[in-house]
């Protein structure tokens, strides 16, 4: 089961992620305060976050990812899926 370590305000929060799951839908179960105001469809960036270790562990940037600017450690949390560890820092 992959761990998620979100960074929330200099806080570590650990969680559980199922396979496959989104970041952001891994931080709703788990009251990670995320924002999601587009519903997790890729169009409000409200979900950005960055990732400080584990990139590898994320499926590649797709294209909604591409059409937000996405670059760097940053990507959508709705968009990325979790495949093993990794630690993400949300927008402040
Ligand atoms: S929830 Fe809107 S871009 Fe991710």
């Amino acid at each position: 089961m992959p761990k998620i370590t979100f960074l929330v305000n200099g806080q570590e929060k650990p969680v559980d992620a199922k396979a496959e799951e989104t970041i952001l839908q891994a931080a709703q179960a788990n009251g990670v305060p995320m924002e999601s105001a587009c519903g997790g469809n890729g169009f409000c960036m409200t979900c950005k976050c960055h990732v400080r270790k584990g990139a590898e562990n994320l499926n590649p940037p797709n294209e909604r990812e591409e059409a937000m600017g996405m670059s760097g450690d940053e990507r959508l949390g709705c968009q990325a899926t979790v495949k093993g560890d990794i630690t993400v820092e949300l927008e402040s």
